[in-house]
């Protein structure tokens, strides 16, 4: 019913409006037990424990479609077994202007060129502190977007920012995500491509002291070699738990719309090779036994969930599903996800990741 009907008429409206309206309709209603349980995964096989984190699903909600942390009882009564909310930065940012954010139907994707909009980490802890547990909380982090016309901030004004985010939003979180490739903003895109900036916030998180899971988002490698340098780089952090994999910055091959006019990156199904291929080679690098991957990237049905798991990833992340199948689109892969596992003789998730990654 929602691909029929709800959506032609809500996609006749500017995308941006239309999601500040859907994120204020949803703070509103909050958490709706008959909602929730309509919704809530029941299938044992589904449970998993991830960096000492019980969910009852794998599947989660992506950052960027609650960015001020204003709604998550409501979201977290779709079926997600995690809602990540940010990314937040340490002062408050009007992001880049508008538009900035554009539906492509035809290849079921958003092109998003926000650059990070977001009420500052003050706001958001302040808006947090007092919220009933639902499903498990990340807090997405990244660097202050000062705008486009700001100067590049120094080396150490881009760690602290990170910095004072982590000090402030720990507290309120079950679990941190480190944005390190915002695609969107001229700090975001290269600035960790130099380890010795990794070393440095490594050193900073280390003296704010990390309590909670963290992990670290990162884009698509260009190349083995980027990865390996990356990886070696974060060997030291003891308190990284993870990676999650974030949108390329560019447009993907392949696309029906014509969207190379268009600024930003784009998620949802053309997302998804490259992201597939990534999880594929960092659960390749990765000791599972200390690192988790998280794998988000044009995740619709429970199929596209279940392949990133068998390339690696514990968790999964959607975004742009939501828009295009709806709020059930959590239920929906909930339901089936425990029938693939079962047809391949898994009893949970846990025992199918990464059993495509070799060969
Ligand atoms: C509109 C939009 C806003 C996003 N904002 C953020 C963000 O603020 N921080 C972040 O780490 N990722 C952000 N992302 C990336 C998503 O979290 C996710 O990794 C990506 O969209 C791939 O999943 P999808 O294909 O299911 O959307 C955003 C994506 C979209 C579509």
């Amino acid at each position: 019913m929602y691909r029929r009907l709800l959506a032609p008429a809500l996609f006749r409206a500017e995308p941006e409006w239309i999601h500040d309206r859907a994120i204020r309709l949803a703070e509103r209603v909050g958490r709706v037990p008959a909602i929730a349980s309509y919704c809530a995964p029941t299938d044992a096989s589904l449970v998993t424990d991830v960096a000492g984190l019980r969910m009852a699903t794998p599947i989660g909600l992506g950052a960027g479609f609650d960015k001020n942390a204003r709604a998550v009882p409501a979201l977290a009564s779709l079926g997600f077994g995690h809602v990540e909310v940010g990314s937040i930065a340490a002062r408050p940012s009007d992001g880049n202007p508008r538009p900035r954010l554009f539906r492509l139907p035809e290849d079921e994707a958003i092109v998003v060129y926000y650059g990070v909009p977001n009420e500052g980490a003050d706001r958001v802890a302040q808006r947090l502190a007092n919220r009933r547990r639902t499903a498990t909380l990340g807090i997405n982090i990244v660097n202050t977007n000062h705008g486009i016309d700001a100067p590049p901030s120094t080396e150490d004004e881009v760690i602290a920012d990170y910095l004072t985010s982590t000090r402030i939003l720990q507290p309120h979180a079950d679990y941190l995500c480190l944005n390190l490739s915002c695609p969107n903003t001229h700090d975001g895109q290269g600035f960790f491509h130099q380890p010795h900036r990794l070393a440095m916030l490594i050193d900073g998180l280390r003296e704010v002291g990390i309590e909670k899971p963290l992990l670290l988002k990162v884009a698509p490698f260009p190349d083995l070699r980027a990865m390996e340098t990356f990886l070696q780089a974060v060997a030291p952090a003891e308190f990284v738990s993870g990676f999650s994999v974030n949108l390329p910055a560019g447009k993907p091959p392949g696309l029906r719309a014509s969207a190379a006019e268009l600024p930003g990156a784009v998620s949802g199904r053309p997302a998804a090779a490259a992201a597939n291929r990534t999880i594929r080679e960092l659960y390749r690098s990765i000791d599972p036994e200390r690192h988790v991957i998280v794998g988000s990237g044009g995740v619709f049905t429970a199929e596209d969930a279940y392949a990133k798991i068998r390339l690696g990833a514990s968790l999964v992340q959607l975004l742009t599903a939501l828009v295009y199948r709806g709020p059930t689109v959590a239920r929906a892969i909930n339901r089936e996800l425990p029938k693939l596992l079962r047809r391949d003789g898994f009893t949970r998730v846990a025992d199918a990741v990464g059993t495509d990654a070799r060969g």
